[in-house]
């Protein structure tokens, strides 16, 4: 199976196995979540949970390319690992170091806000503000969060870290074929809308209950997740013409990282069912 058809019938089932899956159809956490009765500790509960998966994300997508299998790969990779610590895309506006800039914008440097989905991390800048873990932080911080609550294994549940751990194991099994098969399968499992559930469900919380709640970190990963998808295509579509590309491997991986995302949403859903049984 080559040849453009070949990789299309492939790129098809790889699809299929993401949208049919539960945690793509019937996620019960993000669904209730969206309806925004949510309590202060619901929202707190979240925020930790997810600042684990987010800091922990760091190990698994870097082991990921140092397993790469070419250097096509591995820069598909570190595209994505650089922008997560705070390099910017090229595109970015406005420039660092344009002596334009008044010193509140330079404050803002980093701002989701003010950062951009669009173009590649080569000759983009770094800025410490504009690490995904720092805007989480930021988000934490009205909700009464600060750094020694969040992002780290002994904040996590069994169910989180079981997730980090499958992550960390299965991206970087030290064959590219899994990395990249489970990459695939959570950048486009995050390109399939939870993000919008997420953000449906915090901006009512934010509007009845904590106004100051920035929602950037949210906003902006809706909108650079089309950028993430797109990485991992190209990295399929560069790896599928390989004589050593092996469909099956991929596949594989692709399913059981998708069970190890469930298992994070399903212990969300868990425990918020046991906070408001009480
Ligand atoms: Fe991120």
């Amino acid at each position: 199976m080559s040849g453009k058809g070949g990789f299309e019938l492939f790129q098809r089932r790889v699809d299929d196995l993401v949208a049919s899956h539960p945690v793509v159809t019937s996620n019960p956490y993000t669904a209730w979540f969206e309806k925004g009765d949510l309590t202060r500790e619901d929202v707190r509960q979240f925020a930790v949970q997810f600042s684990v998966f987010s800091n922990q994300f760091l190990v698994a997508q870097l082991k990921k390319m140092i397993s790469a299998d070419s250097l096509e790969s591995m820069r598909e990779s570190k595209e994505i690992l650089a922008n997560e610590i705070g390099v910017m895309y090229r595109s970015d506006r406005p420039q660092a170091g344009s002596a334009q800039l008044t010193d509140e914008e330079k404050d803002r440097m980093g701002d989701p806000d003010l950062v951009g989905t669009e173009g590649s991390v080569e000759g983009g800048t770094f800025h410490f503000r504009a690490g995904h873990f720092e805007w989480l932080l930021r988000f934490g911080e009205p909700l009464g969060l600060s750094f020694a609550d969040m992002g780290k294994p002994k904040h996590g549940w069994p169910s989180t870290l079981y997730f980090c751990d499958e992550l960390a194991r299965i991206y970087g099994d030290g064959v590219g074929m899994v990395g990249m098969g489970a990459s695939y399968a959570v950048e486009h499992w995050a390109a399939a809308g939870f993000w919008k559930q997420l953000i449906k469900g915090l901006s009512a919380f934010k509007r009845q209950q904590c106004p100051p709640l920035p929602l950037a970190f949210f906003t902006w990963h809706d909108r650079i997740e089309d950028n993430h998808a797109a990485h991992t295509s190209h990295e399929l579509q560069e790896a599928f013409d390989r004589p050593d590309f092996n469909g099956d491997l991929y596949l594989k991986a692709a399913a059981e990282m998708l069970d190890g995302v469930k298992a994070f949403w399903w212990g969300l859903d868990g425990e918020r069912l046991k906070r408001h049984a009480a």
